[in-house]
């Protein structure tokens, strides 16, 4: 990478993306004991677009409700604040999100659906694993590769020496640290740092392809490492690709056997069908 090019990402890596407004509102909620139903429906107001949305997911046969939801606090009642507030940042999220990013080999719209896989993976991770607290590894395996929005420009510019290196055995996100520097995980862990989210969500992001660097308490960043490595599992199925292996040290740690991994797979499969069905 010349002179110029590595100035112009440094530039652009100061320039981190903003985090969609109602997201930002409603973050703090998902972590506060003391929030309602009101305090969702004051953030919602200024988002009327993501309340359409939001209505008719709700009304979608993907959650199977008995009555027609014509409200936000309906909603909050059928579903309960804490999944309400999920998936509303999952459709909050979707706009940032949806630009093809063509260095990830992602499509229109592939980040997102990539992310809505791996926060339905960690999901299942955790109720498998029966952990309690999973709104910040849902946050962060939503948020985990934020730092593609980042790096994509400078991702396509040198695809050809980093899969040049990914031909030679390299993983893709080492090949991004070899070729540009820094990887798409470290850069995400700062847009989360500038975002402000707390350091156990910006380690999780920064460790996602590097759990075996994990020190102290591992347990969120082996949880998005594992739901990363699920979902891609389930992108590869989909392509006939050859799937993306857990590290058998994060696997460890959690306590998760192979039967266990398998089964969250399935578990997210079913989900993700339903859920997609339903958008
Ligand atoms: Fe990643
Ligand atoms: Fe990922």
């Amino acid at each position: 990478m010349d002179e110029k090019t590595l100035a112009a990402l440094v530039g652009r890596i100061r320039s981190l993306p903003a985090m969609p407004a109602t997201a930002a509102r409603l973050l703090p909620l998902l972590s506060d004991p003391a929030a309602d139903t009101r305090r969702i429906e004051e953030v919602l107001r200024y988002d009327p677009g993501l309340t359409a949305d939001l209505l008719k997911l709700t009304n979608s046969a993907y959650f199977g409700l008995p009555a027609r939801v014509g409200s936000v606090r309906q909603a909050v009642l059928l579903l309960g604040w804490k999944r309400l507030l999920r998936l509303v940042m999952t459709l909050s999220v979707s706009g940032l999100m949806r630009e093809p990013l063509a260095g990830y080999d992602l499509p229109r719209g592939g980040l997102w659906r990539h992310s809505v896989a791996v926060s339905v993976a960690a999901d299942r991770l955790i109720a498998h694993l029966d952990i309690p607290g999973g709104d910040a590894v849902f946050t962060a395996a939503l948020l985990h590769d934020v730092g593609k929005l980042v790096l994509g420009r400078f991702v396509r510019e040198e695809l050809g020496r980093i899969e040049a290196l990914v031909a030679k055995g390299l993983s893709f996100d080492v090949a991004e640290t070899v070729v540009l520097g820094v990887n798409h995980a470290a850069v995400g862990g700062k847009v989360l740092e500038a975002w402000s989210l707390p350091p156990e969500l910006v380690r999780a992001v920064r460790l996602h392809h590097e759990p075996e660097s994990c020190e102290g308490s591992c347990l969120v960043s082996d949880i998005v490492h594992v739901a990363n490595a699920v979902g891609g599992r389930l992108e590869a199925e989909a392509r006939g690709a050859a799937p993306p292996e857990a590290s058998a040290e994060a696997l460890e740690r959690l306590g998760l056997d192979p039967a266990g991994l398998e089964e969250v797979a399935r578990q997210t499969r079913g989900e993700l069908e339903r859920f997609a069905e339903a958008i």
